[in-house]
């Protein structure tokens, strides 16, 4: 009988903890008379960005952060957009600046995330944001790659010289996260939809980072054994929630998994959280 050789990583209580840090940095910006304010944008009609912006709005209120939300329908233009966040970066109670993505198809995304000043961009999108990330500077971090990081510290296991494999270069999740790997020092392997031969790469993987949007892609033979597999896939089968790794076989190779739901997902919303809160803090007064 083959059982189980790994852990189902308990990323409730990682986030718990971040909340709890959070909650105190909070208070302390309060008695000093600054309070963190987050301005939310959606411009899409997707099911799954109303439940995100719920999460958002229910950690920020937990948390006694502000927040407005900026309601846009399909008539909304990309000018009307970028006015609105025009008012927002002159805005000095708004420290923090969201646009959900995606966003309409008629909307130029690239020109409304260029529009957010890269002092407020809290999702780390904007161009100088990922140019301070590629060199390797302190920066704003993407909400889902910070996330992953957390998670990955607390393993325990060190990033340094192993092999990274990334499946899925988004700009959300794989791009970010294949370069902060990089900067930590691991040798790094950004797979995708044109990648042939898959099994080839994430076999090699001592961290594997799955980011796909295809459901149970990553199978047991596919993953090497005593590896750390981070599932960041959040895809609704017959109304139940499943990730990109076939969770319960591959957790017979690797060491790690992380679970879904309840896993990376939740870590996004207070990665943005610790975002702003770093923006907050380091203001000059
Ligand atoms: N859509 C899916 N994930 C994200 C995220 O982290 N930030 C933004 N702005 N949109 C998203």
């Amino acid at each position: 009988m083959v059982t189980n050789e790994g852990t189902l990583i308990d990323v409730k209580k990682i986030v718990e903890d971040k909340k709890l840090n959070l909650k105190s940095r909070v208070n302390s910006l309060k008695r000093k008379g600054i309070v963190p304010k987050i301005a939310v944008i959606l411009a899409n009609d997707l099911e799954a960005s109303r439940i995100y912006i719920k999460k958002k709005r229910q950690m920020c209120s937990e948390l006694g952060v502000e927040e407005v939300e900026y309601m846009l329908d399909e008539d909304t233009t990309t000018d009307k957009v970028l006015e609105i966040i025009q008012r927002l970066n002159d805005d000095n109670n708004v420290h923090g600046i969201l646009v959900q993505l995606p966003v309409f198809k008629h909307l130029d995304e690239r020109k409304i995330l260029e529009s957010i000043s890269p002092k407020k961009d809290i999702d780390g999108f904007h161009p100088l944001n990922i140019g301070k990330l590629v060199m390797g500077n302190n920066c704003v971090t993407a909400c889902t790659p910070k996330g992953i990081m957390s998670i990955i510290k607390n393993t325990g296991i060190k990033i340094e010289s192993k092999t990274a494999v990334v499946v899925g270069r988004s700009i959300i999740v794989g791009k970010p996260i294949s370069q902060l790997l990089l900067n930590a020092n691991a040798t790094v392997i950004t797979c995708h939809s044109k990648t042939k031969n898959l099994k080839k790469y994430t076999k090699m993987a001592d961290i594997l980072v799955v980011a796909a949007g295809v459901p149970h892609l990553i199978t047991k033979d596919m993953v090497k054994k005593g590896a750390l597999v981070i599932d960041v896939g959040i895809n609704r089968i017959d109304g139940k929630v499943v990730g990109d790794v076939d969770t319960n076989e591959v957790l017979k190779v690797a060491k790690f998994v992380t679970p879904v739901p309840g896993g990376v997902g939740i870590t996004t919303v207070v990665s943005l959280l610790e975002n702003l809160i770093e923006i907050v803090e380091n203001i000059d007064n």
